[in-house]
């Protein structure tokens, strides 16, 4: 199909598509007798609705911006998408809006096929009245979002909107929320995925701050509350839509979007291998996929990885890389709180999600942002079902006036909680530090890690030698104690005496150990006290 040679927008072939739809469109003449002209005119509202404004599309193709219905092409399995609404007008009066509909309104919805899984989908049009979000378009949205849930399929939106309608008011106001309360409802249940597309303004933006992931398109998209002009009024402050809610702010600054892709066949594209690690709901395991990587392979390249100076910071990404399926490992959210590294990649065919501290980026400190980074996707990797692996090499929560003021407290509470909370098979492997409250809530054996291992470079102390001999040895002979200390704590052997830690394990076996873990905890459950829901420290 052509869509795997696409890397531009330009080489989109949209004559060829649109050569598809004429297809699809013809009517049949001997299906119906159209005695009234009924048939003709249903295939004039049919293809007003597809083919939408020549120039209007031309505006959206030269800002680099596919339509609606491209969008959705790219993003389905060929001929799978079947469109529901096709024919809905808005019902404004005002403004003289009566005068002007388009079949479909602002947005095109329905469900497909995504390597031949169930997707429910919706794309806003924006060459129809800016895509804006009117009473009908609300309903389209909820239609699609009540049969996703029904059917238990992820549900994709591909936002690229105006926002809400103005002409419609208050209608318009009360079909966010609508869509709000059902973005809730599914939570936790099925997929969400917000696409950003183009504009996505004001309240809008509070559905896919809603779902579970949020992928931007560098460039042509942007988010915020309110736009630079109103920022201008308030804060006296002068930014652009990019410098303010574009892409690259999204995923470096703020940790709102969890992917930035270059353009609109990019984030589609992606998005189909994204959904190859995700169940379709939360009663479902996630697809798994056969490797002809050998699940007992060794990686002896990693018995020397860590260095012998502790202070010394190494890759652990290449760590994930190297013991996962194909050494393939999906990173989400790349770009913010990189001291920790999130994100999915397969052992033994099995889709797990990993959580692991970076010693390469501030030494893998944990504070407030990597905290909430890591206990988000902790939360979704446990309310469907996806294992958890991870790798732990921390020095612990970030000291100073900076997080203490800002809540460190509380937000680094969240990783603690999320750990503690989630029931899927949990496996740590302590790679070298492990010191202090880190200790505790890198899904230590207390928060009921299944297995947790270290290599023998592992060091699991209250603190690091140094400051912890200033405080027990004030006065004395520091550097003398510091030897000493290190003897007795920059070890494991404390920690496997007591059985904190399972066992003690070669580096290279590191895969082969976890692919055989997994194994044991396929058929896990685990139980929690009933209640209505907790409260994590928000
Ligand atoms: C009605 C709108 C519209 C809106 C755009 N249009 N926004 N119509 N209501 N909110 C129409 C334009 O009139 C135009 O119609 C067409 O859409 C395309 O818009 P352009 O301005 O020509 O496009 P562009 O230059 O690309 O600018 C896009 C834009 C800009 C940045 C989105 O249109 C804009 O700033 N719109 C207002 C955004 C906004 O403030 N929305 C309300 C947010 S508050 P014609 O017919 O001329 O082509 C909100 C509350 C939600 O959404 C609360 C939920 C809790």
């Amino acid at each position: 199909m052509f869509r795997k040679a696409l890397r531009t927008i330009s080489e989109f072939k949209f004559t060829k598509l649109q050569d598809q739809w004429s297809q699809n469109l013809a009517i049949q003449p001997t299906a119906c007798p159209d005695t009234k002209g009924f048939m003709e005119k249903l295939s004039n509202l049919r293809k007003q609705s597809v083919f939408g404004d020549p120039k209007r599309i031309e505006r959206q193709h030269s800002r680099n911006r596919l339509t609606a219905r491209e969008r959705v092409e790219l993003l389905v399995d060929p001929g799978t998408f079947v469109e529901y609404d096709q024919l809905v007008t808005h019902r404004c009066v005002n403004f003289g809006m009566e005068k002007s509909h388009h079949p479909g309104d602002g947005l095109v919805s329905g469900h497909g096929y995504v390597n031949g899984r169930l997707v429910f989908l919706y794309s806003f049009d924006f060459t129809v009245g800016g895509g804006t979000l009117s009473e009908t378009v609300a309903e389209k949205i909820c239609k699609v979002q009540d049969k996703a849930m029904d059917a238990g399929a992820p549900i994709i939106g591909i936002n690229d909107s105006g926002g809400a309608r103005i002409q419609e008011g208050v209608v318009s106001l009360g079909g966010y929320a609508d869509i709000f309360h059902r973005n809730v409802q599914s939570s936790g249940v099925i997929p969400q995925f917000s696409l950003i597309m183009g504009p996505c303004a004001g309240g809008a933006v509070y559905s896919p701050a809603l779902t579970d992931f949020i992928l931007m398109v560098k460039k042509s998209s942007y988010m915020f509350v309110t736009g630079p002009d109103v920022v201008k009024q308030v804060t006296n402050e002068d930014i652009d839509m990019e410098g303010l809610g574009g892409a690259k702010i999204h995923s470096s600054k703020s940790g709102v979007s969890h992917f930035a892709l270059d353009n609109d066949i990019d984030a589609l594209l992606f998005l189909r291998k994204f959904l190859e690690f995700i169940p379709s709901n939360n009663r479902e395991k996630a697809p798994t996929k056969p490797t002809a990587d050998p699940h007992d392979r060794l990686v002896p390249s990693l018995d020397r990885f860590v260095p012998d100076d502790p202070n010394k910071p190494y890759d652990m990404k290449s760590v994930v890389k190297m013991i996962s399926d194909d050494e393939y490992f999906l990173e989400v959210q790349p770009d913010w709180a990189k001291n920790i590294i999130i994100g999915f990649g397969r052992l033994g065919g099995e889709t797990v999600g990993y959580i692991a501290n970076q010693p390469a980026f501030l030494a893998g400190v944990l504070d407030r942002l990597s905290s909430i980074k890591a206990a988000r996707f902790i939360r979704f990797c446990d309310a469907f079902n996806i294992p958890i692996v991870t790798f732990e090499d921390v020095p612990g929560y970030l000291p100073g006036v900076h997080e203490e003021h800002n809540g460190i407290i509380t937000h680094g509470a969240k990783i603690l909680y999320a750990y503690s909370e989630a029931t899927v098979p949990k496996i740590t492997v302590i790679t070298r530090k492990s010191y202090g409250g880190a200790y505790c809530v890198m899904n230590s054996k207390h928060l009921r890690g299944d297995y947790n291992y270290t290599w023998p470079t592992g060091e699991i102390a209250v603190m690091g030698a140094k400051g912890a001999c200033e405080i027990i040895f004030r006065g004395g002979d520091v550097q003398n104690e510091i030897k000493k200390y290190e003897e007795k704590f920059a070890n494991p052997l404390g920690a496997a005496q007591r059985g904190f830690i399972d066992e003690i394990i070669t580096p290279r076996d590191t895969r082969k150990r976890l692919i055989a873990d997994l194994k044991v905890l396929k058929g896990k459950t685990q139980s929690k006290p009933w209640k209505k829901h907790g409260n994590i420290p928000l």
